[in-house]
């Protein structure tokens, strides 16, 4: 539905209530905001393991005390060591899962907790790990004791800042932050931690179990799945773009944990992504390349024209229109070729051409109708 028909319904809907009390106290049933849409189903060899309904989580082993575990839409990682658990990230929906995943594997107590990035959606059930009291198994009389014991949590300096920004309870600041690398040995394990530049965000960090082959890099890759809307709320798209060649060019890597969805991934996995968003990049900039020619779909004087013709001295109607019309054509391009390789490609395409649209745009300098006259 339109969002002005939608407004014009709700504005009579509430005019009407106001106007007459004597209305009829039967209700129409209530118009849906969101309609339930239909996309295309996820085929079986879309599909990553079952989440057991009993827990609903399930753990992925890696080998050498390396865990992945998932919700189906979130994920964590946790590494045990002869001396303590490293967790890195506890995503909100997970929470207590993951306390009882970690308990289902080791009485170890909870030593490190690694922020993969500042984004709540990833740690904010940090408060759950921070200072808990932990059983210690041996170390108490009764073998269940309990001691308060600090765990320390360490992230890149720009998400303390970021996080230093919001002061949410829930995600408490970082004790140990680095800028460049940091290597966290703890017992038997080693996780090297390294910060490229900004991609999803500023401080989103890549995480290296160098003895399991393990690399985790959140809200980037999205394994068989087209990525979260706006390329996973990307905040630099070139960045975003280079985080494909630094995971396949810098780590010999056998497992990727991507932050999202049910299964983890593989070399193949990013390889093929790197592909979807070249492709993604092409299309749009063909897109942007058509639309400053005179093309009856796409040609700006076609496309704006009416537009501003309606809505004079208003020129983000006209801009709005042209960005909505050069996005779904690019997804539309894009899906030719994705929609049947990656699962979810009916679902977010449109969002994640149009940030690709306004990155050739502002980022690249690809303006189309809008270059240097
Ligand atoms: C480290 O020690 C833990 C606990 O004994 C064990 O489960 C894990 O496999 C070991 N990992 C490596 C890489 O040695
Ligand atoms: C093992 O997992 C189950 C199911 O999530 C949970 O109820 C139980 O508390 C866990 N055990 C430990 C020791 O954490
Ligand atoms: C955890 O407890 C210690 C000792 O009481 C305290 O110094 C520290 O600030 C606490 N940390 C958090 C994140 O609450
Ligand atoms: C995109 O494809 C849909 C479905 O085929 C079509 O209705 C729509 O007009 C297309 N959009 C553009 C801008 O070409
Ligand atoms: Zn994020």
């Amino acid at each position: 539905m339109q969002i002005s028909v939608l407004l014009a319904l709700l504005v009579s809907t509430a005019s009407s209530h106001v106007i007459n009390p004597h209305a009829p106290q039967a209700r129409a049933p209530a118009p849906a905001l969101a309609p339930a849409p239909q996309y295309r189903p996820i085929t079986a060899s879309q599909a990553g393991p079952a989440i057991p309904a009993s827990t609903g989580y399930y753990t992925e082993s890696f080998g050498g005390g390396a865990y992945m575990v998932t919700d189906g839409s979130y994920q964590a990682l946790f590494l045990v060591s002869t001396e303590g658990v490293i967790v890195v990230d506890c995503p909100p929906t997970i929470g207590m899962k993951l306390i009882y995943a970690i308990g289902n594997v080791t009485d170890q107590p909870i030593t490190h907790l690694v922020y993969s990035h500042s984004h709540a959606d990833h740690i904010g059930g940090a408060v759950l790990l921070v200072n808990r009291t932990q059983d210690y198994g041996k170390d108490n009389e009764n073998g269940k004791g309990g001691r308060r014991e600090e765990i320390v949590t360490i992230a890149h300096a720009e998400t303390a800042r970021l996080l230093s920004q919001v002061a949410d309870p829930n995600r408490p600041t970082p004790q140990k932050t680095f800028r460049d690398t940091y290597t966290l040995r703890s017992g038997n394990q080693t996780l090297e931690l390294s910060y490229k530049g900004q991609n999803h965000l500023d401080g989103n960090i890549f995480i290296f179990a160098p003895q399991q082959k393990v690399l985790m890099l959140v809200d980037v890759v999205y394994p068989g799945w087209t990525p979260f809307s706006r390329l996973g709320q990307v905040m630099n798209v070139p960045g975003f773009i280079a985080a494909h060649d630094q995971i396949l060019d810098e780590y010999n890597f056998e497992h990727f944990v991507g932050g999202h969805l049910d299964r983890s991934g593989v070399r193949a996995d990013v390889e093929i992504q790197r592909e979807y968003v070249r492709d993604l990049y092409d299309n749009c900039a063909e897109t942007i390349r058509l639309s400053a020619t005179d093309d009856p779909v796409l040609g700006a004087a076609n496309v704006l024209g009416p537009v501003a013709a309606l809505n004079p001295e208003n020129p983000w109607a006209a801009f709005d229109v042209y960005l909505k019309v050069t996005s779904e054509y690019c997804a539309n391009l894009t899906n030719a070729k994705w929609i049947d390789r990656l699962a979810g490609s009916d679902v977010f395409q449109v969002e994640n051409a149009e940030t690709m649209i306004e990155s050739l745009r502002i980022d690249y300098g690809v303006l189309g109708p809008f270059a240097n006259t």
